[in-house]
């Protein structure tokens, strides 16, 4: 069996196609112009590529794209004073601050900063609380990008076997939530876990988020699971470029999923398309 790709170009294409429609849609009916502000620290290559990617694609969707760059030695004072002004601007309806930060900064106090109904990243503890707790919230964009893609493939993830390798903030522990709010059933996996092949031996859907190159093996998939691989991995080629791989041998694995994302053109491509569908919704709530 090989499996199916699952063209996350495509999806993500197709949602921010969707919402554009949307954004001009509420300019010409209500008058509002959707903005985000992302705040970018220092000079991280990756963060600074992922801030041009969004500003371009904030933009191409017909909203207001804010782009703050502060020197790597900005002091926490005045970061948290940009927050409190993007807080208060009524322009602004999307705050990201984009991570990692430089470790002279607390990241948790930054992001405590940001007003939870601007949270577009969805890492504000009332927004982690509101969605672990069922309730409606600003949920983290890779992980509603991960939905989007297994509903691509499955109309209803109810009852299913779903294993989450991985539990950091901003993926595994919010994809757990948004899981369980499928009605899937949900194990969840991370580098102490005893016996992962085991684990996953079971799963219907595999969603790989541990940041470890090539990890998990053909040979630990259930024939025809869907596998979601969220791993951007940039391992050296002597004389070359490096070359990107997920969190998934994907040759191995091809043989024995259902279906799969591709590294890069899988997961990659939905997060800053979630993000754009986290501001329109940021905007019409804030709006009423
Ligand atoms: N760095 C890598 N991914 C993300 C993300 O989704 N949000 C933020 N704020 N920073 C990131």
């Amino acid at each position: 069996m090989t499996a199916r790709i699952i063209d996350g170009k495509a999806i993500a294409a197709e949602l921010r196609a969707r919402v554009a429609d949307e954004v001009a849609r509420v300019k010409r009916d209500h008058q509002l112009t959707p903005g985000l502000a992302v705040v970018l620290v220092g000079h991280d290559p990756a963060s600074e590529v992922y801030v041009r990617s969004k500003h371009t694609q904030t933009q191409a969707a017909g909203m207001a794209s804010f782009e703050h760059k502060l020197p790597e030695d900005v002091s926490q004072a005045d970061l948290l004073a940009l927050i409190a002004r993007l807080n208060r601007d009524p322009m602004v309806h999307g705050i990201l601050v984009q991570l990692p930060l430089p470790k002279s900064l607390h990241t948790e106090t930054i992001i405590n900063a940001i007003d939870p109904a601007k949270d577009v990243d969805g890492l504000h503890p009332n927004n982690a609380g509101r969605l672990a707790g069922g309730l409606a919230a600003l949920s983290p964009c890779t992980p509603l990008g991960c939905i989007i893609l297994t509903k691509s493939v499955h109309a209803s993830l109810e009852g299913m076997n779903a294993i989450v390798i991985g539990r950091s903030n901003l993926v595994g522990r919010p994809l757990v939530q948004l899981l369980l709010n499928e009605n899937a059933t949900v194990t969840i996996a991370h580098s102490r876990s005893r016996d992962l092949p085991k684990l996953c031996a079971q799963a219907d859907l595999v969603y790989a988020a541990v940041g470890r190159p090539e990890m998990v093996r053909g040979d630990w998939l259930k024939p025809g699971a869907t596998v979601i691989d969220v791993g951007i991995n940039r391992i050296p080629v002597p004389g070359g470029k490096p070359k990107l791989v997920g969190d998934v041998a994907f040759q191995e694995a091809l043989n024995v999923a259902g279906a799969i994302t591709p590294v890069p053109g899988g997961v990659g491509q939905m997060t800053v398309a979630c993000l754009l569908v986290n501001t329109l919704r940021a905007a019409c709530a804030i709006a009423g």
